[in-house]
């Protein structure tokens, strides 16, 4: 057949057809899998930024407790002037130090970082004190400590005389 452009089972023609329906049928799977993934948002479950952490008089004065350092990376310290709230986050890299109570200090495992137990760093390679989270007392008595108040402690000077406010009088 002379002028037919009809080679094999599909002519040309058919051959653009169902090439721009197979590509219109990739763009929309790709829309619905985006709508799909879009019902499905990527949600970072955390701990809530504020915890409370019992009463006051659960402790005893000169204790450092551990007790929300699992779940929370803070040390409550209870000192005779009040109670603070120490971020269990080493200055130097990040790492989590341990609270030796027999040497009466906080020690970074990772480089060898010392503080003291008002977090005030006195060895190692760690360029600042610990920082401190704000701590208070709820409505129901109960101390609440609010990690998304940071009280950041610069290089060389005393966290007490830093921020006098990081220290809860109970
Ligand atoms: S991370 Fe603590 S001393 Fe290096």
């Amino acid at each position: 057949m002379a002028g037919n452009d009809k080679r094999g089972i599909w002519s040309r023609r058919d051959f653009f057809t169902r090439l721009g329906w197979g590509g219109l049928g990739v763009v929309s799977a790709l829309g619905f899998l985006g709508f799909i993934r879009a019902a499905f948002p990527r949600v970072l479950f955390q701990p809530p930024s504020t915890f409370k952490a019992g009463l006051p008089s659960d402790y005893a004065a000169g204790e450092v407790s551990e007790k929300y350092k699992q779940d929370y990376r803070v040390w409550i310290v209870r000192e005779e002037e009040g109670l603070y709230a120490i971020f269990a986050k080493c200055t130097h890299l990040g790492c989590t130090p341990r609270w030796l109570a027999a040497e009466n200090k906080f020690k970074c495992p990772c480089h060898g970082s010392g503080f003291y137990k008002d977090g005030m760093n006195f060895e190692g390679p760690a360029p600042r004190p610990l920082d401190r989270f704000k701590i208070s007392v709820g409505e129901d008595g109960q101390l609440l400590v609010d990690k998304s108040h940071t009280f950041r402690m610069k290089p060389g000077e005393d966290p007490d005389e830093q921020y006098p406010q990081s220290t809860l009088k109970v």
